[in-house]
């Protein structure tokens, strides 16, 4: 297992390019699943492991996938007899392998998807999910730790969500494109990624309209066709260098940042004396001596992403008085804070809100990546800390940023990954003997 080793104390400077949308292109990949004339071919495609994970599902579905990682592009084709059955071994892996099971039923008439498990951030029901899919005209049925779907035909009908899940509203969107007559789907998710995905359902035939708002219309069509779509840059990689940039009270442009997607975050980054300039090529991010706390609430989008709270815990440690952290989507989400503490971190956890205390002077140690953007969050701290900071459990760093090292080393910090053997892969610089 690799670890990230970080020297802390350098100023981020200069440019970062953010790659395309992992949670644009999950659903995306899944999506493809519709389409039984032509080929789906996506440009800007990251190269990571959930991305990865996905193609070998579709595979095993028997999907023809042919993934260009240098290119970035994803050629997808599903005209051949699709398989429905997802097992175990995807979804254990990767809780979005579930947006299968709508699309999977919607063109097979069946789906067969194995239950996720547990999961780092909390209990992650699929209720909505499943209630959806029941009212569109499915049975469905949960045995052995799969859930069966079936459904001869899909009708049309309004759906209303109890709480505005991106995942179910994406399932959802799917399946309706082939369901007969209209779906309307009340209090859906109005995230980015929902209005990419619409705009590619509708490039393969389909009839949605409505996503980025709360009621999403479709009108269901007879087939999907294939189509070329570019995804957009992933918002959370965009957020998670911006608070590094000012983690380390640096100078960072993050080309190709789409401020509205991020307009939280760069609210919060303001208020807390960040200097945030919307530029032509992205956004520049220029960090403050004195940061100024401040109180975060996760919400469903436009509100703060649950994906970014990590990171920011660490933007908030480092601020001078006490600041709030309100976790609004997922329970569990502080394990981050626990290993923080072991980096001299302190503050007080009660149910959904956490009181950070600053400003916090971080301490070289060791500590573990519970999940993605925990992993994230570490490293963030690891360029603020004295000494050495050691990140362990990086593979789940690999699920969500291409990349990641390497990008965080370009723009100055001392950074490098060592294999189980304890040989450290150096960053490009050094193998060519450069210093910084
Ligand atoms: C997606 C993102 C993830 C992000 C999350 C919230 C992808 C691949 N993943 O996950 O990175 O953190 O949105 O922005 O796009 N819920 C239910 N019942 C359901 C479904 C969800 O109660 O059937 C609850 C969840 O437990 C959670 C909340 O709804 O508390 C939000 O989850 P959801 O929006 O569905 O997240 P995901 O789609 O899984």
């Amino acid at each position: 297992m690799d670890k990230m080793v970080i020297k802390g104390g350098r100023r981020l400077a200069g440019r970062v390019h953010v790659a395309g949308s992992k949670n644009a292109a999950l659903p995306m990949q899944a999506a493809s699943i519709l389409a039984s004339v032509g080929n789906i071919h996506l440009t800007n495609v990251p190269s990571l492991l959930d991305i990865k994970t996905m193609n070998q599902l579709l595979q095993f579905l028997n999907l023809t996938v042919t993934f260009d990682e240098e290119k970035h592009e994803l050629l997808l084709d599903a005209q051949q007899r699709v398989a429905s059955e997802a097992p175990f071994e995807y979804v254990d892996e990767m809780r979005a392998s579930l947006l299968v099971m709508g699309p999977l039923l919607a063109r097979t008439g069946h789906a067969k998807v194995a239950l996720p498990g547990g999961c780092a951030i909390g209990s992650r029901p699929i209720d909505l999910h499943i209630k959806g899919l029941i009212q569109l005209g499915a049975t469905v049925q949960q045995q052995d730790g799969y859930i069966e779907a079936r459904a001869e035909r899909l009708v049309g009908k309004m759906i209303y969500l109890d709480f505005p899940s991106v995942g179910a509203t994406e399932s959802l969107m799917m399946t309706a494109t082939l369901a007969q007559g209209i779906t309307t789907i009340e209090n859906a998710a109005r995230e980015p990624e929902i209005v990419a995905l619409a705009n590619l359902l509708n490039k393969m035939g389909a009839r949605v309209h409505g996503a980025g708002t709360e009621v999403i219309r479709i009108q269901g069509v007879n087939f999907l066709h294939g189509c070329d779509y570019e995804l957009m840059p992933d918002r959370i990689e965009a957020g998670t260098f911006m608070i590094a940039a000012a983690v380390t009270n640096g100078d960072v442009i993050v080309e190709n940042a789409i401020a509205a997607h991020n307009a939280s975050l760069i609210a919060k980054l303001e208020e807390m004396g960040v200097t945030v300039i919307e530029q032509d090529d992205g956004i520049r991010v220029v960090g403050t001596a004195v940061l100024l706390p401040t109180t975060v609430k996760t919400m469903p989008y436009p509100g703060f992403p649950t994906d970014l709270q990590p990171q920011m815990s660490v933007l908030q440690l480092l601020a001078n008085g006490t600041s709030t952290l309100d976790e609004q989507i997922f329970e569990k989400r502080f394990m981050h804070l626990e290993e923080l503490r072991r980096m001299n971190a302190k503050f007080q956890i009660s149910g959904p809100v956490a009181v950070l205390s600053g400003p916090t002077k971080f301490s070289e140690a060791e500590v573990t990546a519970s999940d993605l953007r925990a992993g994230a969050a570490l490293v963030l701290a690891g360029l603020a800390a004295d000494g050495i900071t050691q990140v362990r459990n990086v593979s789940e760093i690999d699920r969500g940023y291409d990349q990641f090292q390497e990008k965080l080393h370009a723009l100055g910090a001392k950074i490098d990954r060592i294999d189980i053997a304890d040989k450290i892969k150096l960053s490009p610089n050094h193998r060519t003997g450069e210093t910084n």
